[in-house]
Order: C-alpha cells, then structure tokens, then sequence
C-alpha cells in the first residue's frame, strides 16, 4: 500500500516499496545517484542501477569540499540540465543532493530516497537543503522543492538503534509541537516495538510528515510560522557547534530537555505536562544531560544565524501539542537557560 502527502511547490511524499515506487515515479531523464558509502554497502542493489557519486560520512562531510566535489564529477560525467538528480541516504545526503541539484547549472530537477527515521520525519521534507560552515550548522543553503520523496520503511530495518533513536528526537519534537495523539501513541509503544512493527512505524512517520507538511505549507520560507520546527534546536545546534559527541537527534533531545524545563521554570507549561515530556525522553532512552559547560552553550547560542540582533526567537513547549515562539533578548536568555 502506497500512502501519499502533499507538500508545498508540488512535492509529494510517497510511503512504500522503494523500487516499486522508482518505477513509476521516476522521470524518462538521465538519473545520476548521490549517497554515501555506508548506503552503498547496505542498500547496494539501489544505488548500483544508477551512475552514483558517493559522498563521506558524518557532518564534517557536509560541507563546501564536498559540494566542489560532486559539482567536478557532475561535470566530468557531462551531467546537464536534463539530468535527474536521485538522492538516496539520510538527512546529510539529501541536505547536500538537494543543495547541489538546486544550484548546478542554476537547478536541475531532484528527487530523495530517504533512508534514515530522521531523514523520512525531518530532512527530507518541507524543501531546506544546505551544507555547514565555519562549524555552523547550514549556513548555505536553498530553499528548494524535492519532485518527490520516497519513505520505504523497510529500508530502515539496517539502520543501528543509535541512528533509529536519534529520529525518534525528531518524532518526539513533532508530537510536542503539534500532535497530541501521536505523543499519546509515543507513550504507549516502546522503541522495541516500533523496530520490529513496519506497519505502526509507517503510521508514526505519516502522522509526523502531515505535522510537518501543513506547517510548511503556511510558511514556506521560514518568516514566522515555520519557525515552530525548531523546537529544541537552538540548544541543540549549539551542541553540536561546541561538542561532535552527540548526533544531531541526540542534540535535538537534549534541547527538547532544556526547552522544555525552560518553559516550566517560567510557568509557561503545566507541570504534569512537562513531565510527560521528560518521561517520553527517557523512556526512548535519551540521554539529556548537557555535554558542555552553560557558559559553552551561550556563547554557541549567541552565534546562532537566526539571531536577531541581539534576540532570538525561542520555541518554548506550552502543553503536550502546543507551543509559543517568543523573541527573547540575549540578556534573558542567559538567565533562562
Ligand atoms: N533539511 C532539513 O529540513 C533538515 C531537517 C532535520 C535535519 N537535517 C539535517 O539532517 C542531518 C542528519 O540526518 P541523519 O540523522 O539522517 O544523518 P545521516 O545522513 O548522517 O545518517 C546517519 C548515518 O546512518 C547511515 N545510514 C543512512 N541510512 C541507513 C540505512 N538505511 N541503513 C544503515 N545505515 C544508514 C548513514 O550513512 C550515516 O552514517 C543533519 O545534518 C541535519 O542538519 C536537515
């Protein structure tokens, strides 16, 4: 069975047979496959079809090197403007095939195969693309329409249980922010269950990508609504500025942590709510201490590229489902967090 979400700019999200899928979805172009050489091995038979180029791992490889570098092999492979670009991997492959698909030759038309939980939840939907810079999370990028995405979540089953886990950061930071019943659902299964259940899974992912899906709709480009993705985020990008300790997930669910005791300590949230929040985390097993000094994390927090002058906006939990954005001046942010 194939389930499908509409996303804006004409994207559409399939959930299914990979393979099946391609077949019928895939454009009559000339197909050039980006992935990673851990996709390679895993999930060779998908890559293999394809002329590929393979990218490092980790997010050091995404980067500027990485772009001249596929931008050269494009070239040499004589890719033009009719060339499909498939990516095929999780959040690091897909951010860096969209970015290069969106500006070589000025855009050629892209599509994703998303292969991690985070990847099939977050980054491969809702059109943001980008590399890091100078250490900073995506700091060059695009905003720029996938043709499509295909969601197999039979693919996942290699994944390790630490990557598994760090998407369910991204599953849990959907819940918070706007879907009740899906944390109640969260609640009630366990990270065992949801391994080994393709079917509950796929429900947990399609809950997640409509969450996210109808957020992007009302703000494409990031000027307000938008912003309430980003929950846990700005603790967590300022994790991974200072610390390669904790992956991205990782990083986002110890933000969720701290955002979350934030908005308790301000009465913004009631207090069993928060502790559900608190509970969830532990249940999927997160550790949520901070791996860096308070300090560390400010001074991460204040380089952060969507400041405002001397504010930022902060997503802050109010109730299991809702959340407030509330631009906070540095000064009060210190004293917050
Ligand atoms: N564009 C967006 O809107 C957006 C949203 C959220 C996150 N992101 C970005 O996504 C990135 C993180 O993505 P990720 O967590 O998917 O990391 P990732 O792409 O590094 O994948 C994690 C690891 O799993 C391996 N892997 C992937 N699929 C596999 C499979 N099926 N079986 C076995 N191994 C597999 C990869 O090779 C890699 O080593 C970050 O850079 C983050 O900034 C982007």
């Amino acid at each position: 069975m194939v389930e499908q979400i509409d996303v804006t700019g004409g994207s559409r999200i399939y959930i299914g047979n990979a393979e099946q899928l391609l077949k019928e979805i895939l454009p009559e172009k000339r197909v050039i496959v980006i992935s990673d050489s851990n996709l390679d091995r895993t999930h060779h038979d998908l890559i293999a079809p394809y002329e590929h180029i393979l990218i490092g791992l980790g997010e050091q490889a995404k980067s500027l090197v990485t772009l001249d570098e596929i931008y050269r092999q494009l070239i040499e492979l004589g890719a033009d403007r009719s060339t499909f670009i498939l990516g095929i991997g999780g959040g690091i492959v897909t951010d860096i095939a969209g970015f290069v698909a969106s500006t070589y030759m000025r855009g050629v038309e892209f599509g994703f195969i998303t292969t991690t939980l985070l990847g099939s939840v977050d980054a491969s939907v809702g059109g943001k693309n980008g590399v890091n810079v100078g250490g900073f999370k995506n700091m060059v990028g695009t905003f720029s329409q996938p043709s499509f995405v295909i969601c197999d979540v039979a693919l996942l089953h290699s994944l390790p249980n630490r990557e598994f886990r760090a998407g369910l950061a991204e599953v849990i930071k959907t819940a918070i922010l706007g879907d009740e019943e899906l944390f109640e659902r969260l609640e009630q299964t366990s990270f065992e269950e949801l391994r080994q259940n393709d079917e509950l899974l796929s429900e947990i992912i399609i809950r997640s990508v409509k969450v996210k899906a109808s957020v992007v709709a009302e703000d494409e480009r990031e000027g307000g609504r938008r912003r309430i993705l980003n929950l846990g985020h700005t603790i967590a990008h300022a994790i991974e500025k200072c610390t390669s300790k904790f992956s991205h997930g990782e990083a986002v669910a110890t933000g969720l942590f701290h955002i979350t005791n934030t908005s308790l300590s301000q009465n913004n949230i009631a207090e069993s709510d928060a502790k559900r929040i608190f509970t969830l985390l532990s249940r999927y097993g997160f550790d949520t201490s901070l791996p860096i000094e308070r300090k560390q994390l400010f001074d991460a927090i204040k380089g952060d590229k969507k400041r405002n002058g001397n504010a930022l906006h902060i997503i802050l939990p109010t109730a299991i489902g809702a959340v407030e954005d509330r631009l906070i001046s540095f000064e009060e942010l210190e004293s917050l967090l």
